[in-house]
């Protein structure tokens, strides 16, 4: 692609202004009689026009081609990337999988996703795959899309510049925004989060103050970076949970020049600022919270995405590791690297858990034993470790495919059978 690829421009929501060419965007209006060098001139409403201007993302692009020009798109057989939630009966079932293996056969981005899980607000998907896509384009109809990579890296052409991310990095696609996705380092393994509600946010923060959590300066958006080639290339996108395929005789990556507020971005989530109890207890998970869809009732969102990053743990007279609980809220978790600190084995670097609102889940046996005899004069450091999750105010229903996968381990629930009963009366007086 053209012209500063890589550069980034820094902030979160901001309105931005960026040309391959001097020259590209129009002085004072949006759209001129004639665009600049021939373009053409299109916005992509990302909000309701009505919006708040708080809420309101929209961009214009200034673009080779209009996104119509393309031929008819035609549904394609399911496949394992979808929108079934219905399939199965959504279960209080306590669930874990094992990473997917890497495919044997040639598959890119879209053709390695299978969907875990998913409801009105989300769909759950994990990716792995072995080749860049080729002569193909893609954009989802249906939702923005939060890509938290777990195993090599992606290269994500889009129509508003290229965005790089590693693993402990995550990309957010808005909804629409058409991309090819390369994997410079052959393979590829990571989650991919479908957000069909509110676009995604920075939380507030409360008595925290003004800073803190992800701070706005570390998210990246591209600069434009163009294609000018033509060829006989397929654009695919996923509409109300089916995949839909054209023709196109030319790369959609064709934007010379953009502005606005709608548009892709990266955040290395190694920058968290993370904040914790310097006395006893710890707070609710909520404190590593990253992004977030709110819905229309307060502090209820359709997706929480929270992290748990490295990190001291200092509170005194506490069990340290992540507490028992039950919660209104559905959860699933990944671990990009490491180990998460509230289970000894099992959980590992590509792997998911889901706990359903009020499943009870908490710290293994083994990290129970540990912990509860932990030398608490000293602080513990968490090091090498990035865990996540997707949360949810809704049941997380999951497909056919992922509760009949290979793996899916089956005996997940005996890392708490060793939660022996420890309860001894006092002796009556
Ligand atoms: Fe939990």
């Amino acid at each position: 692609m053209s012209t500063n690829p890589l550069h980034y421009q820094s902030g979160f929501g901001n309105e931005f202004a960026t040309e391959a060419i001097p020259g590209t965007l129009p002085i004072a209006q949006n759209s001129p009689q004639r665009a600049a060098h021939g373009l053409y001139a299109e916005q992509i409403s990302g909000t309701a026009f009505t919006a708040p201007r708080c809420a309101n993302r929209r961009s214009w692009m200034y673009r080779i081609r209009p996104a119509v020009v393309h031929q008819p798109f035609a549904v394609q057989p399911e496949g394992r990337f979808h929108n079934r939630f219905g399939e199965a009966p959504a279960t209080p079932n306590q669930l874990r999988w094992s990473p997917q293996a890497m495919p044997t056969q040639p598959v890119d981005l879209i053709e390695g996703l299978t969907t875990l899980a998913g409801n009105a607000y989300i769909g759950i998907n994990v990716y792995t795959a072995n080749r860049s896509m080729q002569g193909r384009y893609f954009f989802n109809s249906d939702a923005e899309m939060l890509i938290v990579p777990q195993e090599g890296r992606l290269r994500l052409a889009t129509e508003l510049g290229v965005l790089e991310v590693e693993p402990q990095e995550i990309a957010v696609i808005p909804r629409g925004i058409r991309f090819r996705a390369e994997l410079p380092d052959g393979r590829a393994r990571g989650y991919l989060c479908e957000n069909f509600g509110a676009l995604l946010r920075l939380p507030d923060l409360g008595p925290i103050g003004s800073n803190g959590l992800a701070n706005p300066r570390d998210f990246l958006t591209p600069c434009a970076a163009y294609e000018d080639i033509e060829g006989d290339f397929e654009l695919v996108t996923k509409f109300q949970g089916r995949l839909w395929r054209a023709r196109i005789g030319h790369s959609p990556l064709d934007v010379v020049g953009w502005h606005g507020n709608y548009a892709p971005y990266k955040y290395d989530l190694r920058r968290f600022n993370t904040i914790g109890s310097i006395s006893y207890d710890h707070p609710d998970p909520s404190i590593f919270l990253v992004l977030h869809s709110p819905t229309d009732t307060a502090g209820a969102s359709g997706l929480d995405f929270v992290i748990f990053p490295p990190r001291w743990l200092v509170a005194q007279n506490t069990f340290r590791p992540p507490w028992f609980h039950r919660n209104i809220a559905s959860e699933f978790m990944g671990l990009i690297t490491g180990m998460y600190d509230a289970k000894v084995d099992g959980f590992i670097p590509g792997g998911a858990s889901l706990h359903n609102s009020m499943s009870g889940h908490g710290p293994d046996a083994a990290t129970f034993a540990k912990a509860s005899h932990a030398d608490l004069s000293k602080p513990d450091v968490l090091t090498d470790t990035m865990a996540f999750m997707f949360e949810s105010r809704a049941m997380l229903c999951p497909t056919t495919q992922a509760l009949d996968a290979v793996n899916l381990q089956r005996d997940y629930t005996a890392c708490w059978a060793g939660l022996r009963k420890e309860f001894c009366a006092p002796a009556a007086q």
